[in-house]
């Protein structure tokens, strides 16, 4: 869960109303929301929805209150967050914009219709009531929110931080394929589809469980003009140890390099992190690990152990 959000929204206010904005594009298209966007490398929340502000409606604020963090996974966006503000505008005038049509609705419509983003139904109506410095977390499951949660603040969320975005993962290309080590390309259920019902270790994992495993991972996945062929998982504290697993390249495409290329990478990585010990497990795929990654047979599998949980035996 991130505490290093990269978009603000803030609902300005006006008397009863707040101005809404029917969003004309992705993501929550077609729904009302309040306005805002992104945070620029380097800009406070509080900076970011001052720009935005001006930019989307033409209001010039200059203290907006923060009111919330708002954070998500499952969506049709990647997981992450949103800093949310409210601020007072001193009359109703405003200036259009191409994100979508602007327009002043009752403070009870913005809480309540089925025209407006739902999980606003949840947090305005507090922010309106004075509660400010909740953390919203929503999850969402093929489209329907499933879950909320309100609670504190994390302890290290700061809305006066600059906004520092992750890393960018690396990227390779070779020719119309694309090895990518971002998490957010990965398409779940690809992934999902292949090692519950294709692989000889990983049936009955449920979707949610997958889901888990990758968020938790360093992940890499081969992409062919944007669908995904390939998979492998290191679980891994990127600096004493690592496991690979999951490798897998759909059988379409087998036998052009890509499994290897997939085990060469996952080893670069592992050794550019200083890693001295990457472990797996193989039924029959020896020859692919030893031959392009440099695996060899435990010679020490004496001083290994394992323990397996009551359940899974
Ligand atoms: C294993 C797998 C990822 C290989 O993918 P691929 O893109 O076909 O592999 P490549 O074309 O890069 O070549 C793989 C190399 O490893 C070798 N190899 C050794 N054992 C292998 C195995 N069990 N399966 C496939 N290749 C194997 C191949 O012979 C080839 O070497 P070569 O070109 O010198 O002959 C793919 O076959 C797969 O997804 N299999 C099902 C899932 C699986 O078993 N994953 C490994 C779990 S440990």
């Amino acid at each position: 869960m991130t505490t290093n959000p990269a978009y603000t929204l803030c609902f300005l206010l006006y008397g009863d109303e707040v101005l809404m904005l029917h969003r004309r594009f992705p993501p929550n298209q077609g729904l009302w929301n309040g306005v805002g966007g992104h945070i620029q490398p380097g800009e406070t929340p509080r900076q970011a929805v001052i720009r935005e502000v001006f930019e989307e409606t033409g209001y010039h604020i200059t203290d907006p209150d923060f009111a919330g963090l708002l954070t998500w996974e499952g969506f049709e966006i990647p997981p992450g967050g949103i800093a949310i503000f409210t601020a007072e505008v001193p009359h109703q005038e405003f200036v259009s914009n191409h994100e979508g049509e602007l327009a002043w609705y009752s403070r009870t419509w913005a809480c309540s219709a089925p025209e407006v983003v739902d999980n606003i139904h949840v947090f305005l109506p507090r922010i309106l009531q004075g509660e400010h410095n909740l953390h919203y977390h929503f999850e969402y499951q093929d489209g329907v929110r499933i879950k909320d949660y309100i609670g504190p603040l994390p302890e290290d969320f700061n809305p006066e931080k600059p906004f520092q975005p992750e890393e960018t993962p690396t990227e390779e290309q070779r020719g119309e394929f694309l090895l990518s080590f971002d998490n957010e390309r990965i398409q779940l259920e690809v992934v999902e589809d292949f090692i519950t019902r294709r692989t000889y270790w990983g049936l009955g994992r449920s979707k949610k469980l997958i889901e888990t495993s990758i968020q938790n991972s360093v992940c890499l996945g081969i992409y062919h003009l944007g669908q995904q062929v390939g998979f492998a998982r290191l679980v891994t504290d990127q600096a004493t140890f690592a496991w690979l697993c999951d490798v897998f390249v759909d059988e379409d495409y087998r036998g052009h390099g890509l499994g290897k290329w997939l085990v060469d990478a996952a080893c670069r990585f592992t050794d550019q992190q200083g890693i001295d010990e990457v472990l797996l497990a193989t039924r029959d795929a020896q020859g692919l690990y030893e031959v392009y990654g440099e695996f060899r047979v435990l010679e020490s599998a004496g001083k290994w152990m394992i323990r397996r949980r009551k359940s899974a035996s």
